[in-house]
Parts: structure tokens; C-alpha cells; sequence
């Protein structure tokens, strides 16, 4: 009777085309999304491959669908040969369909980690930088979760002046403007949440009143204006236009 040895188990193989028949009639289980009992093997996910020892401390790694079975052949279905080999199987299907939930519960089943979810997020932390740089806040910052890196926010610092929404890339983060209150968001998580103001002017919903008031902190009045107004980027250009203008005006 033929037989091949499998983890160091010795099993017959007698009407075994493949080796991954024989790993199923014995209950091994290997990973496989493109094999069908019905259908002649493709090897086109390439998530079956086992180690096959060659001798002389040399092996292969092979796909076990689309491998014949020979008498007197050894396998293994664990390693560190057959874990690269499916790590990058998976990796790959997963670029291919990285929405297809069988591919990350198969991988989890087998122990290997394709990393979070995607959150449309390419940790270049612009909007971090921006945030402490240039808004001078430092509402956001990167942290570790489940050994990945994520932008957070630091609870309560966010003004909501929504710089970090203009600066990301991939609209990663979010803003969004209802019945006058404006919420910052990255994923589902909310950065911040400000009622607006209007503008004094035209009567727009434009700033969040902790944006203005951090404004009014760190910048030094202007010297032609004796009163803080609330005016709009809009109506503040018309009306230092108008004023621009009024002192080119000589008296004859
Ligand atoms: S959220 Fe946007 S800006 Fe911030 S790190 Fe991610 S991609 Fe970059
Ligand atoms: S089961 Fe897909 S390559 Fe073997």
C-alpha cells in the first residue's frame, strides 16, 4: 500500500491523485479558497503550499492541490517555509480583494496577522504636524494599537478649525457642517464637535468659537482695529479692501 508521511504521520494514500485529497481524508487542514472537490486543481490561490522534503536537508515549498501524490514522499504542513509561503499567498489575495472578509477570517484562523482594517489612512501625519505646527494645538497624535500605528485625537484639545480635514491627503479625516454645529472625525472616532458662529457681516456660519478665541489669544491686534469683530474670511477681505482704499484716497 502507498504511503507518504505527513508531520511526521504515516498515511495511505491508495486512489490519491493530490496531496491535498490526502491531508483532507486525514483532516489536516491546509488553507485553500480556489480548490472545489467538483473542478480539476488550479493552484491559483496558492494558499496550499506544504514543505516537501527533498533530502539531504533540502526542501520545497509546493502547492498541495496541484501536487501528485508519490510513494514514500514527506510533507510538512507547519513551519517556517509554508507560513512565508501562505503569509504572502494571503497577502496578495488580499490586495486583490482587500473588501472580502473570508480572506482576513482564513488568515486569523491560521494565525497570520494581515494587519487593521484599512482606514484610508497613510500615517503620513500631516495632519498631526499641521495641528502642532502651524494651529499650534496638538489635538492629534499617532498611537499604537494592537501593535499599528493610528491617528487619535487628545481628547478635549481640538478647536475644530479643521485644518488636519483641508491637509489629509485621503480624506482620511473628516469634516462635516449640520444645523450649525461642525464635527471633525477620523474612522468613526470624533476628533471634535463646535457649534458655529456666524459671521457679523453677512450672517454665515463660518468659525467654531474656540478657533476664534485661540485666534484672538495668539495673534497680536491690528493696529487699525480698536474692537474684535466676527467677520467671515470673506467680509474681513471686503471690508480691508474697502479700508486699503479709503486711505489711498488724498484730499486735493
Ligand atoms: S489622517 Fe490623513 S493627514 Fe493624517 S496621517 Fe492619515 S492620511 Fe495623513
Ligand atoms: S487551493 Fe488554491 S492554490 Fe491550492
Amino acid at each position: 500500500m502507498p504511503t507518504i508521511t505527513v508531520d511526521g504521520r504515516e498515511l495511505e494514500v491508495q486512489g490519491k491523485t493530490f496531496v491535498l485529497e490526502v491531508l483532507r481524508a486525514n483532516g489536516i487542514k491546509v488553507p485553500t479558497l480556489c480548490y472545489h472537490p467538483a473542478l480539476k486543481p488550479s493552484g491559483s490561490c496558492k494558499l496550499c503550499a506544504v514543505e516537501v522534503v527533498l533530502g539531504s536537508g533540502r526542501s520545497a515549498t509546493l502547492l498541495s492541490c496541484v501536487l501528485k501524490v508519490k510513494d514514500g514522499m514527506s510533507i510538512r504542513t507547519q513551519g517556517e517555509a509554508v507560513e512565508r509561503a501562505r503569509s504572502r499567498a494571503f497577502r496578495n489575495l488580499l490586495q486583490m480583494a482587500p473588501l472580502a472578509p473570508v480572506i482576513r477570517e482564513l488568515a486569523a484562523e491560521y494565525g497570520i496577522d494581515l494587519g487593521p482594517l484599512p482606514d484610508g489612512c497613510i500615517r503620513c501625519s500631516l495632519c498631526i504636524r499641521v495641528c502642532g505646527e502651524i494651529v499650534g494645538v496638538g489635538a492629534l497624535k499617532m498611537e499604537k494599537r494592537e501593535e499599528k500605528s493610528f491617528v487619535v485625537p487628545i481628547a478635549g484639545l481640538c478647536i475644530g478649525c479643521g485644518t488636519c480635514a483641508n491637509i489629509c491627503p485621503t480624506g482620511a479625516v473628516r469634516q462635516e457642517e449640520k444645523d450649525g454645529v461642525r464635527t471633525i472625525l477620523i474612522r468613526n472616532e470624533i476628533i471634535g464637535r463646535h457649534i458655529l458662529e456666524k459671521c457679523e457681516a453677512c450672517g454665515k456660519l463660518f468659525a467654531t468659537r474656540k478657533f476664534l478665541l485661540h485666534v484672538r489669544e495668539r495673534m497680536a491686534p491690528h493696529p487699525d482695529v480698536k474692537e474684535h469683530h466676527l467677520y467671515c474670511p470673506t467680509c474681513a477681505k471686503l471690508f480691508s479692501d474697502r479700508v486699503k482704499a479709503s486711505s489711498k484716497v488724498r484730499p486735493l
